[in-house]
């Protein structure tokens, strides 16, 4: 595939992926890199453009609860978290229908399948055209920066892809939380925007702890790989930067620096610093700083989802292997 084409029309996005293409769109978490679920050929071909092990199963993409539940076994929890979070950043791990039209290699052969309601207007419309549920991961090669833009997507997705449906920035700006219901269990695989306290306040309880037994409940497999790789390293909890580093300030207090600089929020809101995380980090990269310098942000609320991200960002990786 020699092109991939930047558009902004719905219907054309929709009629390439009823034809198999493949095409990235926005939600309100993160470009998603989209297929029919329904076409082994063209889930063959997302696994292959993003360099994905196919051992890691991906998020379908539905316009409403309704559609997730016919695909899937919902328990009574599954429901209430739907009413509570649907549409929005929550994808749920369920037991997958008996009869189902979603191919095998979508949820890698498993028994689950990860099920998401998406609340961004574009997302929704694009799902309602295309007709059918649509597969899409993070719309980056594997073990790489989520995208928050299609400028993302297309620098490093280009040639690898048949379009890219432009929505702006995406709001959110971390990928959705992944919540198991499975075995009468409901238990956090991703932490993400929504956060576990408002799970638990919707469930009326603690969540219970993700089950030991990972043959028939497997944890989230992508979490077990490194990813969300800057080409520069990441070093966290920094109380200044050194010449020669960028700098990802959070807060009134950021420390003076003449490097690259860029602050994820000077009010230190962590809603705000997660909806600018990727893009941060995506723009200090192409500065072509070796070592990106982190300050602290606090583990409370969102700040638990996006320490989740950066702590797998500065983990020691193998390059170009895994990931989500
Ligand atoms: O916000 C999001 O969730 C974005 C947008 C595009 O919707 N998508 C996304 O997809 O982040 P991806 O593929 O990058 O991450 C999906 C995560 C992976 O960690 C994967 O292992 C897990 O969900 N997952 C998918 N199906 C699963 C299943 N059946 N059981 C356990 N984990 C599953
Ligand atoms: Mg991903």
């Amino acid at each position: 595939m020699a092109l991939t084409l930047l558009i902004k029309d719905v219907d054309e996005a929709a009629r390439l992926l009823r034809a198999g293409q493949l095409v990235a769109f926005p939600t309100e978490t993160v470009y998603g890199l989209g297929a029919d679920a329904t076409n082994s050929k063209a889930v063959d071909a997302l696994y292959r453009a993003k360099g994905r092990p196919s051992h890691n199963p991906l998020i379908v993409h539905v316009p409403d609860s309704a559609a997730a539940f016919a695909l899937t076994r919902a328990s009574p929890d599954a429901v209430t978290l739907a009413e509570a979070f649907w549409p929005g950043p929550m994808t749920l791990v369920l037991p997958r229908a008996e009869a189902s039209a979603i191919v095998p290699a979508a949820s890698s052969g498993l028994p689950t399948l990860a099920v998401r309601v998406p609340a961004h207007s574009i997302a929704h419309a694009l799902l309602v055209a295309a007709g059918r549920p649509i597969v899409a991961p993070s719309a980056n090669p594997s073990g790489r920066l989520s995208p928050t833009r299609a400028e993302h997507v297309m620098a490093s997705l280009m040639g690898r892809i048949a379009a890219v449906l432009d929505g702006g920035a995406t709001p959110v700006g971390l990928e959705s939380t992944v919540v198991g219901c499975l075995d009468g269990k409901v238990f956090l695989l991703r932490p993400g925007f929504i956060t576990r306290d408002a799970l638990e306040h919707a469930l009326d309880r603690p969540l219970d702890e993700p089950p030991e037994n990972r043959e028939a409940t497997p944890l989230a497999p992508g979490q077990l790989e490194s990813h969300y790789a800057p080409r520069a390293r990441l070093r966290l909890d920094a109380e200044s930067a050194a010449e020669g580093e960028g700098l990802l300030a959070f807060g009134p207090a950021a420390p003076a620096h003449t490097g690259p600089t860029i602050n994820l929020s000077p009010t230190g809101d962590l809603t705000a610093a997660a909806a600018r995380l990727f893009d941060a980090l995506h723009e200090l990269d192409a500065t072509g700083v070796s070592s990106i310098a982190v300050m602290r942000i606090p583990e409370t609320g969102i700040g638990y989802a996006i320490l989740d991200r950066l702590r797998r960002a500065a983990a020691d990786r193998p390059r170009d292997s895994g990931g989500a």
